[in-house]
């Protein structure tokens, strides 16, 4: 049983934070102090070892803001302005990154498989070998918008034999679900504070190599988003180069520790997957259907489509679970109606029983009737 109390997020991030990760918040730090130096060197080695990413080969590069601009800080690092960049999209992240590399001015081809497909490995064989020029490929792993998990080692593997540069972003995967960078030819790698570390939102991350930030010196669109000006000023000095998010840092630590003691990703990944397991079944049992396949389902967040009766009305059922102690996540679809519910946070099994509770309850009181309404504690 977890000791925090509603309400409960059940939402990819901002998520339900532990009463110590909280607590660490409670004091305040000097962001040139010597203590504080050591947390961020601390946070940097801790998320590089998260990341099985050899130190002599990766750098970590904390990068202030949401994890957005952690993503387009690492996009014009690692995507040289002369060359193409191939992005798959199957949702709004791999929709964002090709938005993020038109307004730099940077060229790009896309493969699009809808809101529920993921690219397929040889899909991309097959456009890496039609268009030499592609120097870079980004690939979303938990696209947030279905919650569908994309075949992040072959793609890698594919990319990786063709000699290009991969770009991944893992904002909501990262620390959830395994990934190997010492196994798995990943060469970018995006998250950020607040998802499967559980941290609270004030900064993104970037675990790249070395090479790649040292070619990516002058090539930044922006001051403030210059991840090689960042990671250079902080190899100098141990600071932030403009302020830190002093308090998200220091919880970001706590949360680390938490990490750890939970059996790091293996340990995680067990927990958000039962609470996967249980939200699917229950919801299935009350009448719901997931938008993927069990096969794509992520442990990070769940799609479910919206009943087609009209009694169903996603801002009555987002009030009527809010008064109960529960936030869920509207669709993020582009075709049919659909809300989701996130798995990850301080939340178990024991939550998302009493959850699936106050949906019943919720569509009880709004007069929904689904095929079938079964699900019991
Ligand atoms: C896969 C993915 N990429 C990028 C983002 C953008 O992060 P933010 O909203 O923190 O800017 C999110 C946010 O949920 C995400 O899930």
């Amino acid at each position: 049983m977890m000791s925090q109390t509603a309400p409960y997020l059940l939402t990819p991030g901002p998520l339900t934070t532990s009463p110590e990760t909280k607590a660490a918040m409670l004091s305040d730090w000097g962001s040139w102090d010597d203590d504080f130096n050591q947390v961020t060197a601390d946070v940097r080695a801790l998320l590089l070892s998260m990341a099985n990413a050899p130190a002599e080969e990766f750098a970590c590069v904390p990068m202030q803001g949401s994890g957005t601009f952690a993503v387009e800080s690492a996009l014009a690092c690692a995507v040289a302005p002369e060359a193409t960049a191939l992005v798959l999209m199957n949702g709004a992240y791999g929709k964002r990154a090709a938005q993020l590399l038109s307004m730099m001015g940077r060229r790009y081809i896309t493969l699009d498989t809808g809101d529920y497909l993921p690219p397929q490995p040889e899909d991309v064989a097959a456009l890496l070998h039609q268009h030499p020029d592609i120097s870079a490929v980004f690939l979303v792993h938990c696209e947030t918008s279905s919650g569908i998990l994309n075949p992040l080692e072959a793609i890698a593997d594919i990319v990786h034999a063709h000699g290009k540069t991969l770009v991944v972003d893992a904002m909501s995967s990262f620390g959830g679900v395994p990934i190997s960078l010492a196994d798995t030819p990943i060469d970018v790698l995006i998250s950020s504070a607040n998802k499967c570390i559980e941290g609270v939102p004030g900064f993104g991350f970037v675990i790249i190599r070395r090479r790649l930030l040292e070619a990516g010196q002058g090539r930044a669109h922006s001051l403030s988003l210059d991840l090689h000006d960042q990671w250079a000023y902080m190899e100098r000095t141990g600071q932030w180069r403009f302020t830190p998010p002093t308090h998200t840092v220091v919880a970001f630590q706590a949360a680390l520790r938490q990490h750890q003691q939970e059996g790091g990703v293996a340990g995680r990944h067990a927990r958000y997957a039962q609470n996967r397991d249980a939200l699917v079944q229950g919801m299935r049992a009350l009448g719901f259907r997931t938008l993927l396949e069990d096969r794509w389902l992520s442990p990070i967040i769940t799609t479910f489509m919206s009943p087609d009766d009209p009694a169903f009305v996603f801002n009555a059922f987002y009030a009527a679970l809010k008064a109960r102690g529960f936030l869920i996540y509207p669709g993020k679809l582009t075709e049919a109606e659909s809300f989701r519910v996130g798995c990850i946070g301080q939340l178990d099994v024991t939550i998302i029983a009493s959850l699936l509770l106050a949906i019943q309850e919720a569509l009880s009181e709004m007069g929904v009737s689904l095929s079938s309404q079964t699900w019991s504690p």
